[in-house]
């Protein structure tokens, strides 16, 4: 029975992740399907190189037919006066059409901004995907987390427009725009009809932000009228993250505005285990960037400690988005089976595991 339990769980979380990728995906998908192809890989800073690496170790193990083309933005590359990100690197994704993306360092309260903000302004990456669904085997306190939360990645309260009106008095400029609210909407109520979710609930403060969440919601008022078999409901954002961290099961798929999507989305990933576990997706027009969605973790870097399953299942939701589905599952099965079967943990899940145990336990799966 547990057996039963266990192989099934782990079936539906392959579909789900399945059909997730490639419907967030659909859009700035490369032609060909199954063939060879290139990616833009951005190893980044802190664990970033290191979980980079592990990732390319895996994808060489299960010979996935991937050309990377390294390009380095980091916030130690950043120098006064040039360029946070250089052409270069934006023209290769947009050329292959497809990034792989370790985390970047920001400066808190000073210094550049930030490139992850930058990057995905720049490629206009607008829909940031983010599955979170328990893990089988891993034990969290809920079993039955099932939450895709979409979040719009290029504007809201990120736009990185503040200034000091006088000393002691600052403003940052939230800005809601009708098309790329409309836009988001729509990629969520598509999204949801073409992995058969149910029900859509767009996270808001339109009490207080009665003009700028109103007019997002009014755009998801707007998109939900033409999908009538999708529920739609509207949560104060505030309340929406009490029912996430009391009773996860109540939400399907989220849409919000960048800054509760961001809250949101990190608090799904606590939900299933952590940071070290949850991919994305920023998903554009043009091209798509696919990201762990932890930070450059700089307590562990360079010490071998670091998990890359994020970064390795955000690989995965790649390697479906460029049509390498049976690849793909392989990689994943790969992944849950290790986690699962408790051997090779790595430190944020309670193991002892070096990156390269851990790694290497995939590997070895996948031979
Ligand atoms: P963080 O995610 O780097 O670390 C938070 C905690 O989680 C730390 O204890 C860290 O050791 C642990 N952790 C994170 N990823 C892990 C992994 N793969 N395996 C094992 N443990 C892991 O968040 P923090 O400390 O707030 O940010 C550090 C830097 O990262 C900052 O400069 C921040 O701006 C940047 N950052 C970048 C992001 C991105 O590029 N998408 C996202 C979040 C933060």
């Amino acid at each position: 029975m547990n057996i039963f339990i266990n192989l099934h769980s782990l079936l539906s979380f392959s579909q789900n992740l399945l059909r997730a990728a490639s419907s967030a995906s659909s859009k700035a998908a490369p032609a060909a399907s199954g063939a060879p192809f290139r990616c833009t890989l951005f190893p980044g800073d802190g664990i970033g190189p290191e979980i980079a690496k592990a990732v390319q170790v895996i994808f060489q193990a299960a010979k996935v037919p991937v050309e990377w083309e390294h390009h380095t933005i980091s916030t130690h590359a950043v120098t006064p006066g040039g360029d946070l990100i250089s052409q270069e690197a934006l023209d290769s994704v947009i050329r292959n059409k497809v990034g792989l993306k370790g985390p970047f360092a920001t400066p808190i309260g000073k210094g550049h901004r930030s490139l992850n903000l930058t990057l995905r302004k720049a490629l206009q990456l607008y829909a940031n995907v983010r599955p979170c669904k328990s893990i089988p085997g891993y034990k969290t306190k809920y079993d039955d987390v099932d939450i895709v939360t979409i979040r719009e990645n290029t504007e809201g309260e990120y736009t990185g427009i503040e200034h000091e009106v006088v000393p002691g008095v600052v403003e940052n400029l939230k800005v809601i725009t009708r098309a790329a609210s409309a836009r988001i909407a729509e990629f969520a109520f598509k999204y949801a009809h073409e992995v058969g979710r149910k029900k859509v609930t767009a996270g808001h403060k339109a009490a207080v932000m009665k003009l700028s969440d109103g007019l997002f919601l009014e755009c998801c008022r707007d998109v939900a009228k033409k999908y009538p078999h999708i529920i739609y409901e509207e949560v104060n954002i505030d309340n929406a993250m009490l029912y996430m961290a009391s009773n996860p099961a109540r939400f399907d798929v989220m849409v919000m505005p960048n800054l509760y999507g961001d809250i949101a989305s990190d608090l799904g990933a606590g939900l299933i285990g952590g940071l070290g576990l949850t991919p994305s997706g920023n998903i554009g027009e043009t091209a798509s960037v696919f990201e762990a969605v932890h930070g450059t973790a700089p307590d562990i870097a360079g010490q071998n400690k670091a998990n890359p399953t994020a970064l390795l299942l955000s690989g995965v939701m790649m390697l479906r988005h460029v049509g390498h589905h049976s690849t793909a599952a392989k990689i994943e099965d790969a992944c849950l089976s290790t986690i699962r079967e408790g051997k090779f943990r790595t430190g944020d899940l309670g193991g002892k595991a070096s990156t390269t145990e851990f790694t290497e336990a995939i590997c070895a799966k996948l031979r």
